[in-house]
């Protein structure tokens, strides 16, 4: 996983490729390059660590070319290391690349070219590439103005695993040559110019309209114009996007901090996926996905793939469905239910949700339930991003971008989202009563202001996370969607605070776990589900007992216990809790990360869109 950036036109490339790798960081940060086409060759500028290091390199402000391509770098095979760092060039310094993905048969075409004579400087899988290119290219007797793109295709055609690529070359200074296959990649388009990038906010500063790249097409990127290609290089037109996000939505907007700015995104972020899905007084409305009442009573079970925060949002629409539509739910992490040869077949929707649309797991995973017959919906919130591509139906969050690596807004807008969703199924089914339906629309009209209300009021919040974000350990307790809600929260706390934790279903504390509690130990107890509050007080009781230090998340009137902390939160429906109950936790792990001095946008080993297995 990486970010890539290209740019062409009139104006010195290198300031702002770099600009456009500073958007992309979120995507992979272990290192950075530019490689721009100058008056004698490729000049290549590239170095480990963060993209601002390449400030610092001798030279950089020197590159005069208008024609360049950049990197920022999340290493799958070497070390993050200077010699790693993308671009890579072919021995003879005629090809530049960028890569973004794996390539599986690395090492197999690394012998080929070894024994053609080629030798290599880097351990990446994607130094091949130019060298590919150069052996293709030398191959080839035909000398036209496709050499270059005949000699990509044919790279690619050896090429098995993914990629998002651009090639740069003297030979042919007018142009990059670019192709993906199952990794992102967008071209923003405007007069004199062209910008290449991962993805749409890296380049919205300068244009709304986006040629989106389909898997295997080519794009032959001039300043003042582009020419597309299928993998067989058919030529062909292709539609613009015009994107109507807002550049200022996706910069930081006066907070410290993308995570901080997108919690406090959240109620625009849910009051926009609601958007006109329904109204009171009015059914829900999916024209978008079209699923027929024959369809839905067929089904004997609805499946919900994803990866990390998508997945616990799948666990919170698991109870929702059943409840709602009577209709049993499993819920699996993608790079399991990839592997796994599950049983599905034309009965079972397999609804896949990913904010990114990037993830590679989530899309094999999709890929194998098309393969098995079933039915596949994804829910995303990239327009136009890869899941979309392969996926029977789609709808959108709506959220906005999310920038940060953890996610918050992405989660309570796919939340919202799946809750619609499954009122348009009872709708459908007629399988939960109507005046209940109309109660359940009413209540999520009212979550966002509901989440301003507890955004308004964080410094217990603030308080609690200065006395515990020295610890080691932390343990978060629930029950039912209390208990899908922990495990949220306790992925937050470890992804940005560093923090070992745990989430336990309450219940299962005394089956084994609550051996680690001794005094200090921190344990976050999550009390919504007005049905088992005195199961869950019980459960912190025992906690407290053995001398552990506790904070409660709850809209219920406790009993008379000796919590450290209590957040309160307003009363919902509790179907809707999680909406409600994961802020405080969000906002928690946020200051626990804060006061650890760490980056929280950016935390060590992770990024953004994991489109590499
Ligand atoms: C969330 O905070 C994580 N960074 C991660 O678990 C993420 O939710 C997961 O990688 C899935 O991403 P996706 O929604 O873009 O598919
Ligand atoms: N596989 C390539 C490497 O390790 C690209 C990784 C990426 O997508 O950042 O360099």
């Amino acid at each position: 996983m990486c970010g890539i950036i290209g740019y062409i036109g009139e104006k010195k490339a290198s300031p702002i490729l770099i600009n456009g790798l500073l958007c992309l960081e979120y995507r992979g940060y272990d290192s950075a390059g530019i490689a721009t086409l100058e008056k004698d060759g490729i000049t290549v500028k590239k170095d480990k660590g963060r993209v601002k290091n390449l400030y610092n390199l001798e030279g950089i402000d020197s590159l005069e070319g208008t024609v360049g391509i950049a990197h920022t770098r999340w290493a799958t095979h070497g070390k993050p290391s200077m010699e790693n760092a993308h671009p890579h060039l072919d021995n003879s310094s005629t090809f530049a690349v960028v890569h973004n993905g794996i390539i599986e048969n690395y090492s197999e075409l690394r012998d080929f070219l070894t024994e053609k004579g080629y030798h290599f400087l880097s351990q990446t899988d994607t130094e091949v590439i130019p060298n590919l290119i150069h052996y293709y290219f030398s191959q080839d007797s035909k000398k036209d103005d496709d050499q270059l793109l005949r000699a990509v295709k044919s790279t690619c055609d050896d090429l098995k695993g993914s990629y998002a690529i651009e090639v740069i070359s003297p030979l042919f200074p007018d142009r990059i040559i670019v192709v993906r296959k199952d990794s992102p990649l967008v071209i923003g388009t405007c007069k004199k110019e062209n910008h290449i990038a991962s993805d749409i906010p890296a380049v919205l500063a300068f244009t709304k309209n986006f040629y989106l790249l389909n898997d295997q097409e080519y794009a032959v990127v001039y300043k003042n114009r582009i020419r597309f290609f299928d993998a067989s290089l058919v030529e062909h037109t292709k539609a613009i996007n015009n994107i109507e996000w807002d550049a200022a939505a996706a910069e930081k907007d006066g907070f410290e901090d993308y995570m901080l700015k997108e919690i406090y995104e959240q109620p625009n972020a849910i009051r926009e996926t609601i958007g006109s899905r329904f109204r009171l007084g009015e059914k829900c409305s999916f024209d978008d996905i079209n699923l027929t009442k024959e369809y839905l009573s067929s089904l004997d079970k609805i499946y919900f793939v994803a990866c990390g925060t998508a997945m616990h949002a799948g666990l919170i629409a698991k109870n929702v469905v059943e409840k709602l539509c009577r209709i049993p739910c499993e819920v699996e992490v993608a790079s399991e239910f990839r592997y796994r040869d599950p049983i599905i077949d034309e009965k079972t929707l397999c609804i896949f949700i990913s904010q990114s649309g990037e993830t590679a797991d989530t899309i094999a995973a999709l890929k194998l339930a098309k393969q098995k017959g079933c039915k596949t919906l994804t829910i995303t919130n990239v327009i136009g991003s890869s899941i979309t591509r392969e996926a029977d139906y789609t709808i959108y969050t709506h959220a906005g971008p999310e920038i940060a690596v953890a996610s918050t807004k992405a989660y309570t807008s796919q939340i919202v989202l799946l809750i619609i969703l499954a009122m348009h199924f009872a709708e459908i089914l007629n399988s939960y009563p109507e005046e209940k339906i109309e109660k359940l629309k009413a209540d999520i009209l009212d979550i966002p202001s509901k989440i301003e209300t507890i955004l308004d009021n964080v410094d217990e919040i603030k308080a609690f996370a200065k006395k515990v974000y020295t610890q080691k350990d932390m343990f978060f307790l629930g029950r039912g969607m209390d208990y899908a809600v922990s495990m949220e929260g306790s992925l937050k706390l470890k992804e940005i605070s560093y923090i070992h934790s745990e989430a336990y279903a309450a219940g299962e504390l005394k089956h084994g776990p609550i051996a680690l509690i001794e005094n200090g130990v921190t344990v976050i107890g999550v009390i919504t589900d007005p049905k088992l509050v005195e199961k869950s007080i019980s459960n912190m009781q025992e906690i407290i007992t053995r001398g552990a230090y506790t904070l409660v998340v709850t809209n219920q009137v406790l009993p008379n216990v000796h919590f450290n902390s209590v957040i309160n939160i307003p009363e919902t429906d509790p179907l809707l809790s999680s909406l409600l109950s994961i802020v405080p936790l969000q906002c928690l792990s946020y200051y626990i990360s804060k006061n650890k001095g760490l980056d929280v946008d950016k935390p060590r080993n992770l990024a953004k869109s994991v489109t590499v297995e």
